[in-house]
C-alpha cells in the first residue's frame, strides 16, 4: 500500500500498519537484565536525525523518502523535541487557546487541512541490525508524534498514524534487513486529528517522545492486564492476571515479590495465547497515594528448550476504587482530590520531558501536598505514570481529544457529536489511552477528554472504558453543555463553579459525587478564595475535591530584544491568531520558579493539621491510610515583635483519622500576651523525595492580650518653620514637609542620608492583574488611578501643641472634588512621624482597589526585614497559607515574576518593616496590621509592559504602605469577580495610620 496525502483531511483514516495498542510493561531477555532495569531488547534512536522542512506536504520531496542520496543536504535535529523550537526559522511557536489556530488564516470546515500552511518536517536516520537482530521481529515505536506520522523503511511504506500523544508501533521486521537500514518519517503539523486536539496549549509539531526499536523474543508478553480485586472488607487482596503471549511455546512463570523481594506468588504453567490468571495474594499491604506500596510482577516466558526467552516486569498495586454510596471511595475510604491539572510542559524543550524534570514535578508536587494530577488534555510520557505509582499521586488518565473552537462559539460541525465518520477515531483515541496505561494503580478515572461538547461518540467512549475496565470510574465534564447522554460520566464534574453552586448542588440531593476538573484558575496572580472550595470538604461528603487550574505556566524560555532572557507567552513569535498570557495559568513559573500561590496551595491541601494552643500543638493526621511518621515538630514562639523561643519535638506515630496532643516547653503563657506559636511538621530523615528539614505543614494560632502598645506621649520638637518648609529635628529624626511638592520632602536616616526621593503619593489603585482585566475591573477602577496622581495638594496647614506638630494635606481630585482626602504628618516624639491618610468616602464610586500611600525611597534601600504575614505574598483572599513571622528579602525579589507584570509582592498584617542599605541605615514603618510591597516599580511602571524583562533599571525603592487592598480573585479569570467579602466598597469612610522612624 501506498501512503495517501488524502488521509490528512480524512477522519476516517487515523491508524495505517499501526499495531494495536499494547500495556506499558517493560520487556528484558533475561531477571539479571531486569534487576538492573536495563534491557537488551530495546535500542533507542533518539539523538541526531537528518530533517527537511516544508511549508506544506507538495513542498516536501518524496524522494526524500525512497532514496537517502539527499540526506547530507539535510539539516540536523535532536529527535524527542519540538521542531518549532528546534528551528524557530521554519515555523515560529504558535499559541491559541479556544480559537483554532487557523481562525482568520483559512477557512476551513471539518475536516478540510490548508493545503497551503501544513509544516511538513520529513526526518531520516540509518540503524544498523545485526543478522540476528533482522531475523526476529521488530517493532519500531514513536512515542508521540504530532499531529500525524507517516513512515517509510528502506524506501517502503510501513504506516501512517494521528494522535500526537499516544504511541505509535509498527512491526517492521518485513521491511529490514541485517546491515544498515534508513527510516524516513515525515511529521505534518495539521491533519483531521488536529481538529480534535484544540487543547489550550502551544501548537507544536514534533517528534516529543523517544524512538525506540525493540526486539521481541521468539515468545513474547504482547498484553497483560492486571487487576487487584479487594474482598472481606479490604483485607484479602488478589490478583487477576490476563497474559496474551505472541508465540507461546514453552512455560509461563509468574512472580510476584514485595519491595524486599519476599515471594508473595510464583507459580509456573504452560505457555498459551492467552492466559487469565486469579490467585489470593496474603498480608498485603495496600496502595494509596499516601502509602504507595508497590509489588513487583514478573513473566518469564521460557522457550521449547526451557530457556529463558523473555522477562517482563510491571509494578503493581492492590487497591480498589469504586463508587459506595455515591461516593468515590480508595480501599473502602472517601476520598478527597487535593488535584493539579498538569501539562506535559517544560520551557526550554516543549513537551519533551527529561527524567530529571519529572521527577522534579513529582517531588514538588509531594511538597505542595497535591494528591492528584489530572492529565490535561491528553496521555502523557509512560515515565510519568511510573512515578505517580511509585511516590503516591492519584490520575485522572485523559484522552487526547479537545474540540472547544468547534462548538465555542457553536457550529453546525461541532465534533465530534453523533457523527459516524469521526466515531471510530475517537474510540480509537481512548484505547489507545487506555490499553497503554491500564496498568498503573495511580490511575483512578478514565476521562473521555476536555471540553469536546457531548453527543453519542463520547458516551460510546465511556462506554468502552467501563466495559474493558470496570475497575475505575469515567470521568466527563461536557455533559454539563450537552446533557443528552449523563451517563457518559460517574461523577458530576464542572469547571470553574463557584463554592456557593457547589453548594447548592451538593443540597440538592444529587444522584452523582462533585469534583472540579478544574478550579481557581492560576493565572497571573491568582486562587484568591480557594478556602472556601476548601471549606466545603469537611461538609459535603459528596464534595471529592478539585484540580486546580494548572500547574506550570506555558511560557518558553527565549531571548528579549533588549538581550535579556525572558519566559515567553503566545504573540511573542509574531504568531497570529494568539491568546496571548492565557498560557500562563499555573501555580509556578514556566521556568518552574514557585509563586505565592504555592503557599496558598501547600497550606490548604495539608492532610495534617497543626492547631497550637498555650499549651502545646495538637496534631491531627486528616489522613486515609498512613501514619505520621519521619516527621519531626519544629516551633517558634514570638512575643510582640520578637522571637523569644523555637525548638523541635518528636512526634509520636500518629495514626491515619486519629490526633496527638504535644505539650511544648513554653517560657510563658502565649494566651496572656502579643504572642504567636507556630508549629512545622517537618520531614525528619529525607526520604528519598523530600530532603531532611522540608516544611510540609504548619499550622499558628496568635493571641492579642497583651497591653496596646501606647501612643507616643506629647514629647516631640518645636517645628522649625520657613516660608515653604517646615522642618523637624531630633537626635532621631530629621524630616521636612513642603508646600510646592506637597507633602514630607525629606526623611533622614540615622547617619544622616535622604531616604525619599519625592513627597509621598497616594496609592488607591493596583497594577492590574489578569484577574481584574477579565472581570472588568480594570476598566471600572481607572478612576482610583486618576485620584493617587492626579490630585491638587494643598498644605500643609500646621497646627501647633506643645510637643505635638500636625501638618495636613488636602487631596482633591477633579474628578472627586466632593470627596477630598487628607494627609497628616503629625510629630509627637523624638523619634518617629505618625502618618495617618482619611478616605471620607464616596457615594456612587466603584470599589476601592487599595488605601495606601506610596513612598520613593532611595534604591540605596534594598533589603527589606518585615514582621508581618509571610513569607511569600499574600493577599486578603489569599492568605490562608501566610502565618506571621519576622522575614526578609532583597527589594529586587519583592515583586514576583509573573510573566506578563502585574500586581504583586503584598504582605498583610504587617507591624514592623525596615527598609535598609548595606549600612543597616534607612527607615522603618510600624503599625497595626498594614498591608506593604517594597520593590523597584511602580504600579504603573508594570501596568505599561508586557514581559518582566522589560523592567530594568530601576531607579527607587518603592514602599507602598496601605490599610488595605482589595482580594486577587480567582474563580476563573474571564468574569469572576473579587467576592464581595474581599473587596472595599468607596461610599465607606477609611484610615491609614503608620509611624515612620529612622533606622
Ligand atoms: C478551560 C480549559 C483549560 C484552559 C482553561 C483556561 O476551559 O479546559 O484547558 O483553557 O479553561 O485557562
Amino acid at each position: 500500500m501506498d501512503f495517501k496525502l488524502a488521509w490528512l483531511s480524512d477522519p476516517t483514516v487515523f491508524s495505517v500498519g499501526e499495531m494495536p495498542a499494547f500495556s506499558d510493561h517493560r520487556i528484558y531477555a533475561s531477571v539479571e537484565e531486569a534487576d538492573r532495569d536495563a534491557t537488551s531488547l530495546v535500542r533507542s534512536l533518539d539523538g541526531v536525525w537528518k530533517a527537511h522542512y516544508a511549508i506544506r506536504p507538495a513542498d516536501a520531496p518524496d524522494a526524500l523518502l525512497t532514496s537517502a542520496d539527499l540526506d547530507d543536504t539535510l539539516a540536523d535535529v535532536a529527535i524527542p523535541c519540538e521542531f518549532q523550537l528546534a528551528n524557530p526559522q521554519w515555523d515560529p511557536p504558535h499559541y491559541t487557546n479556544v480559537q483554532y489556530p487557523w481562525d482568520g488564516r483559512a477557512a476551513l470546515v471539518p475536516p478540510q487541512v490548508s493545503e497551503t500552511y501544513n509544516p511538513t518536517v520529513t526526518v531520516v536516520r540509518c540503524f544498523t541490525l545485526s543478522e540476528q537482530e533482522a531475523a526476529g521481529q521488530v517493532v519500531l515505536t514513536f512515542g508521540a508524534a504530532e499531529a500525524a506520522l507517516a513512515l517509510f523503511v528502506n524506501g517502503a511504506f510501513v504506516g501512517y498514524a494521528e494522535d500526537s500523544f499516544t504511541p505509535h508501533h509498527f512491526d517492521v521486521s518485513a521491511f529490514i534487513h541485517a546491515g544498515e537500514n534508513r527510516i524516513a518519517a515525515r511529521i505534518f503539523k495539521r491533519c483531521t486529528g488536529s481538529w480534535m486536539e484544540d487543547q489550550d496549549f502551544w501548537r507544536f509539531s514534533g517528534i516529543h517522545r523517544s524512538v525506540t526499536l525493540t526486539f521481541r523474543p521468539a515468545t513474547h508478553l504482547r498484553d497483560l492486564f492486571v487487576r487487584t480485586p479487594l474482598t472481606e472488607n479490604y483485607t484479602r487482596a488478589s490478583i487477576d492476571a490476563e497474559l496474551c503471549i505472541d508465540r507461546p511455546i514453552g512455560q509461563v512463570r509468574l512472580l510476584l515479590t514485595d519491595k524486599d523481594g519476599a515471594v508473595k506468588l510464583d507459580e509456573t504453567m504452560d505457555s498459551a495465547e492467552t492466559l487469565h490468571i486469579v490467585r489470593d495474594v496474603p498480608d498485603v499491604a495496600l496502595w494509596s497515594a499516601e502509602a504507595p506500596n508497590l509489588y513487583t510482577l514478573t513473566v518469564i516466558l521460557t522457550g521449547e528448550d526451557g530457556e529463558v526467552a523473555e522477562v517482563s516486569r510491571l509494578e503493581i498495586g492492590f487497591r480498589q476504587f469504586e463508587m459506595i454510596d455515591k461516593i468515590m471511595c480508595l480501599n473502602g475510604k472517601r476520598i478527597v482530590f487535593h488535584g493539579v491539572n498538569r501539562h506535559e510542559f517544560n520551557c526550554d524543550e516543549g513537551r519533551v520531558m527529561t527524567d530529571e524534570l519529572l521527577l522534579q514535578d513529582i517531588r514538588d508536587m509531594k511538597g505542595m501536598n497535591i494528591n492528584a494530577v489530572r492529565t490535561c488534555h491528553y496521555p502523557n510520557d509512560s515515565r510519568f505514570y511510573r512515578l505517580c505509582d511509585r511516590y503516591g499521586l492519584y490520575v485522572i488518565d485523559e484522552t487526547n481529544m479537545e474540540t472547544h473552537g468547534s462548538w465555542a462559539p457553536m457550529h453546525d460541525w461541532y465534533l465530534p457529536g453523533d457523527k459516524e465518520e469521526w466515531h471510530d477515531m475517537v474510540l480509537h483515541r481512548g484505547q489507545s489511552m487506555q490499553e497503554r496505561d491500564k496498568n498503573h494503580p495511580c490511575i483512578l478515572l478514565w476521562s473521555c477528554g476536555n471540553e469536546s461538547y457531548g453527543g453519542k461518540n463520547i458516551y460510546d467512549l465511556s462506554e468502552m472504558f467501563r466495559q474493558r475496565d470496570p475497575s475505575r470510574l469515567v470521568h466527563y465534564e461536557g455533559v454539563a453543555n450537552d446533557r443528552r447522554y449523563p451517563d457518559t460520566t460517574d461523577v458530576y464534574s464542572r469547571m470553574y463553579y463557584k463554592a456557593a453552586d457547589i453548594e447548592k448542588y451538593l443540597s440538592s440531593n444529587p444522584d452523582k459525587p462533585f469534583m472540579n476538573c478544574e478550579y481557581t484558575h492560576a493565572m497571573g496572580n491568582s486562587c484568591g478564595g480557594m478556602s472556601l472550595y476548601s471549606a466545603l470538604e469537611d461538609k459535603y461528603p459528596m464534595y471529592q475535591g478539585g484540580f486546580i487550574w494548572d500547574y506550570v505556566d506555558q511560557a518558553l524560555r527565549t531571548t528579549a530584544p533588549n538581550g535579556a532572557e525572558r519566559l515567553a507567552y503566545g504573540g511573542d513569535w509574531g504568531d497570529r491568531p494568539s491568546d496571548w498570557q492565557f498560557n500562563t495559568n499555573g501555580i509556578i513559573l514556566g521556568d518552574r520558579t514557585f509563586t505565592g500561590k504555592v503557599q496558598e496551595v501547600r497550606y490548604l491541601y495539608q492532610d495534617v493539621k497543626l492547631i497550637p494552643d498555650s499549651t502545646g500543638v495538637t496534631v491531627e493526621n486528616r489522613r486515609l491510610f498512613a501514619p505520621i511518621t519521619g516527621m519531626q515538630l519544629k516551633w517558634t514562639l514570638l512575643d510582640d515583635a520578637n522571637l523569644q523561643q523555637s525548638g523541635t519535638h518528636s512526634i509520636p506515630a500518629i495514626k491515619p483519622g486519629e490526633s496527638a496532643h504535644i505539650t511544648l516547653p513554653l517560657m510563658f503563657d502565649p494566651s496572656e500576651r502579643n504572642a504567636a506559636l507556630t508549629c512545622f511538621l517537618v520531614v525528619d530523615t529525607a526520604d528519598g523525595l523530600l530532603p531532611a528539614g522540608f516544611e510540609l505543614a504548619h499550622g499558628q494560632t496568635m493571641w492579642n492580650n497583651g497591653p496596646k502598645a501606647a501612643d507616643a506621649e506629647n514629647n516631640g520638637p518645636k517645628p522649625v518653620r520657613g516660608d515653604c518648609n517646615v522642618g523637624i529635628y531630633t537626635d532621631k529624626l530629621s524630616a521636612m514637609f513642603g508646600r510646592a511638592e506637597g507633602g514630607m520632602i525629606s526623611f533622614r536616616d540615622l547617619a544622616g542620608q535622604q531616604a525619599l526621593l519625592r513627597a509621598p503619593q497616594l496609592s488607591m489603585f493596583r497594577a492590574y492583574t489578569d484577574n481584574d482585566h477579565g472581570n472588568g475591573d480594570a476598566l471600572r477602577e481607572g478612576i482610583w488611578h486618576m485620584v493617587s496622581r492626579y490630585s491638587k495638594v494643598t498644605g500643609p496647614e500646621v497646627t501647633e501643641e506643645p510637643g505635638c506638630t500636625v501638618m495636613k494635606y488636602t487631596y482633591t481630585c477633579s474628578l472627586l472634588p466632593e470627596s477630598p482626602l487628607t494627609v497628616t504628618y503629625t510629630a509627637r516624639s523624638e523619634d518617629a512621624i505618625d502618618v495617618e491618610v482619611q478616605w471620607p468616602g464616596a457615594a456612587g464610586q466603584p470599589d476601592l482597589p487599595a488605601l495606601g500611600l506610596s513612598l520613593q525611597l532611595d534604591p540605596r534601600l534594598k533589603h527589606v526585614s518585615y514582621l508581618g504575614m509571610g513569607p511569600d505574598e499574600n493577599y486578603v483572599d489569599r492568605c490562608e497559607g501566610a502565618y506571621l513571622g519576622w522575614f526578609q528579602y532583597e527589594v529586587k525579589d519583592g515583586i514576583t515574576r509573573y510573566e506578563k507584570p502585574q500586581e504583586s509582592g503584598s504582605r498583610m498584617g504587617v507591624r514592623k518593616m525596615l527598609i535598609t542599605g548595606d549600612d543597616g541605615h534607612g527607615v522603618m514603618i510600624e503599625g497595626d496590621a498594614l498591608e506593604v510591597s517594597v520593590m523597584p516599580w511602580l504600579p504603573e511602571e508594570l501596568a505599561c509592559v508586557y514581559h518582566y524583562d522589560e523592567l530594568q533599571g530601576s531607579c527607587r525603592t518603592v514602599l507602598d504602605v496601605a490599610a488595605f487592598r482589595k482580594g486577587i480573585g480567582g474563580d476563573d479569570s474571564w468574569g469572576a469577580p473579587v467576592l464581595p467579602q474581599y473587596t472595599y466598597p468607596s461610599d465607606k469612610p477609611y484610615v491609614l495610620k503608620f509611624r515612620m522612624k529612622a533606622v
